[in-house]
């Protein structure tokens, strides 16, 4: 049997929150529900332990990390019965690139193999603080916003010349409107008809996206990657700009639309609305991201390893 993975989440919010209840609930009844892989490179679903979180809001910092994932403004519902505290005590994170800080975070991993960064998207700096203090401790870095840190050919190099594996950037939800859009763009190419035009909106009420639609500069791109839009349907595929819908809480609501033109050039035309729980399609993957940079880790793969591109937006060489 492996070892369980040791695992630092730098960010306590809704999609920590997903994923710490998801393990617990697994743990606790063994349910396989929405889960992807049961075994990925002999590890399981409870094969994740957390030995460290960090966080900025005062009321999370000194908590312990299985009270402070349902402090406000964290809306993701309940899902684990019962979580006995997880005796990893939320630590104060980094707000910038201060090498004192840096070198303080450095020592508060805790021994982390695996360093999971699910701060808010928009901030690329503090996203690369957090990967270079990961490469001092001589873990894994899975990036999961849509911040540049695995497309940074600089810091790739430097995690390969470490020995270490480097996973990112922004994931694709297990089930969310980037995978759906993309695969209804992909059937409608490989049946043979013509794109006209296609867009989607995405509403949900979260904090990432209250954060989104203050801070969406690097996430426009990366959804746009996600769907290949720099290809052959460059320019007919739209993403218009997140709306934020508090009473959605954390429910997102997208719909898709897609025109197209079938034989004699005569009209097709799509609508999908799609409604998920968007911290689930997160954690659903990030469970996956985890096992994959312990496994590379372990196996001393370094660098990025190709078998997590299906499970982000914006891998290494995708535009920034
Ligand atoms: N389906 C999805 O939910 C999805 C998909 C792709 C990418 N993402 C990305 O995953 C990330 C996490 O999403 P979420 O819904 O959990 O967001 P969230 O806003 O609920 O959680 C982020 C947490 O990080 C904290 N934080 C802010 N600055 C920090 C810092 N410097 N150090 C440590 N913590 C800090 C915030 O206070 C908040 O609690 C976001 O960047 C989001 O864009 C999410």
């Amino acid at each position: 049997m492996p070892e369980r993975v040791k695992v630092a989440v730098v960010g306590v919010g809704n999609n920590v929150s997903a994923l710490v209840q998801g393990i617990a609930r697994h743990r606790a009844t063994g349910t396989l529900v929405g889960v992807r892989r049961p075994v990925l490179d002999g590890l399981g679903v409870g094969d994740v332990d957390f030995v460290a979180a960090f966080a900025t809001s005062p009321e999370k910092i000194g908590t312990d990390l299985g009270e402070a994932i349902f402090l406000p403004p964290n809306n993701f519902p309940r899902i684990a019965s019962e979580l006995p505290p997880l005796g990893v005590t939320v630590r104060r994170g980094l707000t910038g690139d201060d090498p004192g800080e840096v070198e303080r975070v450095t020592g508060d991993l805790g021994g982390a193999e695996v360093v999971l960064y699910a701060a808010p998207s928009g901030r690329p700096e503090t996203a690369r603080a957090y990967a270079e203090a990961a490469l001092r401790a001589g873990a894994a870095f899975v990036n999961t916003t849509s911040d540049a840190v695995a497309r940074d050919p600089r810091l790739l190099s430097r995690y390969a010349a470490a020995g270490l594996p480097l996973l990112g950037d922004d994931l694709a939800s297990q089930f969310g409107t980037s995978v759906v859009h993309h695969a209804l763009l992909r059937l409608l190419e490989e049946r043979g008809l013509t794109l006209t035009s296609s867009y989607q909106v995405n509403l949900g009420g979260t904090e990432d996206f209250r954060n989104l639609v203050e801070h969406s500069n690097t996430k426009h791109q990366s959804k746009l990657n996600a769907l290949g839009a720099d290809g052959a349907g460059a320019g007919r595929v739209q993403v218009a700009p997140l709306g934020y819908l508090p009473h959605l809480e954390s429910q997102k609501v997208a719909h898709i639309n897609i025109e197209a033109q079938a034989w004699g050039e005569t009209p097709v035309s799509v609508d999908v609305k799609l409604k998920v729980h968007d911290p689930s399609g997160a954690a659903g993957v990030n469970i996956d991201l985890i096992r994959i940079a312990a496994s590379a880790l372990r196996q001393h793969r370094a660098g990025y390893p190709a078998e997590a591109t299906p499970l982000l937006k914006s891998p290494p060489g995708t535009p920034i």
